[in-house]
């Protein structure tokens, strides 16, 4: 049977308005956050969590319930944040949900805060995401006057502020423990960990952050169940996932599938490879991650089989190449990027990255040297495993996949006048 979408949190996206609380309402919306508090104790909603196998929507795929679970048993105040900054390269999900059912994002933040023990939840909204952040913040003025944010909450005793905050348009800050510092009010810096967030996260206490798609989760697994949510997907990768699609395909977006539907499927999904176009490379993790090519685009869409393939499913924006892909350009601007982005707190990710994006600069130039080919490979090598955060991490993969597939279209940028002797 041909994969098809299945819209879960995409359900009604097009069809309603729902940036609407009174039409989301009608579609039963904020009624899992009632049955939340009304019904639940957090233990209860971590043990559901935990038995849905939700795993971080954001990059690294970490079980939720587990994340959750790593928090001290103090008497701390503890925080929920939610990462909105989405800055990866290919990554256009979390915004559009922000956009088009924020009420969702927030029904899903307020019942992660209160399986926490949260008294106050935060979204961090990255700085270009101006009209996201205004639709959130009428969404909260809506929540708020209906009761869902504030004090008493259903009448249960418990109460439950939240705080938008935007950030200022750097990539550094949708990693943690930067974003946390970047809502302080620091130098958006990634910090040195261990202490881990749930240990001493926001204001040194104990914080939960997660990724927008996580969070938005838990609101259709409260409604229909963990083991419904555990029924979809592989073994180790349940559930639903939205996957940014872009470059040489018919139709670029997003598209909400179960995990496990294979790279080919995905590439058919969206309206596959353009008229007379042979697709020959994927990114299926954004920016950081290494490409993979042919017998690879059979594999099932999920964590275990991009790590297994070398790569990563990261946080789901796949981006196709075709054979007119000029993969120096391409590896050329990720590069940049990355190392336009690196904070500099580490001297492999801010001198490599700049290092590498002069010698791609050669080869875009048609100036290389021979040399430099070995040298790219050396050099991005020397780059990963030693920073303090997965940027410095992530200036390599591609470029390295893309060296070692197509390295006639790095040999053909080498100044000729070098060839010939
Ligand atoms: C450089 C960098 C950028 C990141 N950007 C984001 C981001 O924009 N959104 C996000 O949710 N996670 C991002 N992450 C991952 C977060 O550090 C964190 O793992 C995630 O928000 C946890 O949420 P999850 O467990 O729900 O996935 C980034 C990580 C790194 C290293
Ligand atoms: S790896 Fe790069 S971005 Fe991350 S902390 Fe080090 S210098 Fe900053």
């Amino acid at each position: 049977m041909a994969a098809v979408v299945t819209p879960v949190l995409m359900a009604g996206i097009g069809e309603a308005d729902l940036r609407d609380i009174t039409v989301y309402r009608q579609r039963g919306g904020y009624k899992q956050l009632e049955r939340a508090f009304k019904e639940f104790t957090g233990v209860q909603l971590l043990d559901m969590a935990k038995a849905s196998g939700l795993r971080g929507r954001g990059g690294a795929g970490f079980p939720t319930g587990m994340k959750w679970g790593f928090l001290p048993g103090n008497d701390k105040p503890r925080y929920m944040v939610c990462n909105c900054d989405e800055a990866e390269p290919g990554t256009f999900k979390d915004h559009m949900l922000l956009e088009e059912t924020p009420h969702l994002v927030l029904e899903g933040i307020l019942i992660g805060a209160y399986a926490i023990g949260c008294k106050h939840a935060f979204i961090y909204i990255r700085g270009e995401f101006k009209r996201g952040f205004e639709i959130m913040s009428k969404a909260v003025e809506e929540a708020r006057a209906a009761g869902f944010i504030g004090k008493n909450l259903f009448g249960t005793g418990n109460d439950l502020e939240f705080t938008i905050h935007r950030g200022a348009g750097a990539y550094i800050c949708g990693e943690e423990t930067a974003l946390l510092n970047s809502l302080e009010g620091k130098r958006g810096e990634p910090r040195l960990k261990p202490p881990f967030p749930a240990v001493e996260g926001l204001y040194k206490m104990p914080t939960v952050v997660n990724n927008v798609e996580t969070l938005a989760y838990l609101v259709p697994i409260l409604e229909k169940g963990a083991e419904w949510f555990a029924a979809v997907g592989t073994e180790k990768s349940k559930g639903f996932k939205i996957v940014s699609i872009s470059g040489h395909v018919k139709k670029p977006g997003n598209y909400e599938i179960p995990l496990g539907t294979t790279v080919r499927e995905l590439i058919e999904i969206a309206g596959g490879p353009r008229e007379g176009r042979t697709v020959v490379a994927v990114q299926p993790g954004g920016g950081s991650s290494a490409a993979i090519f042919d017998q690879n685009l059979d594999l099932p869409y999920d964590y275990e089989s991009m790590a297994k393939a070398g790569t990563m499913l990261g946080s789901g924006a796949m981006v196709v190449f075709d054979d007119t892909t000029d993969f120096v350009k391409a590896a050329y601007s990720l590069v940049r990027f990355f190392a336009h982005e690196s904070c500099g707190q580490c001297t492999p990710c801010r001198e490599g990255g700049h290092w590498l994006e002069q010698t791609l600069e050669r080869f875009v130039h048609g100036q290389a040297l021979q040399s430099d080919i070995d040298m790219l490979k050396k050099v991005s090598r020397q780059l990963t495993g030693i920073n303090l955060c997965a940027l410095g991490d992530s200036i390599e993969p591609f470029l390295a996949s893309v060296v070692n597939r197509f390295p006639e279209q790095f040999e053909a940028r080498v100044l000729k006048e070098m060839v010939s002797k």
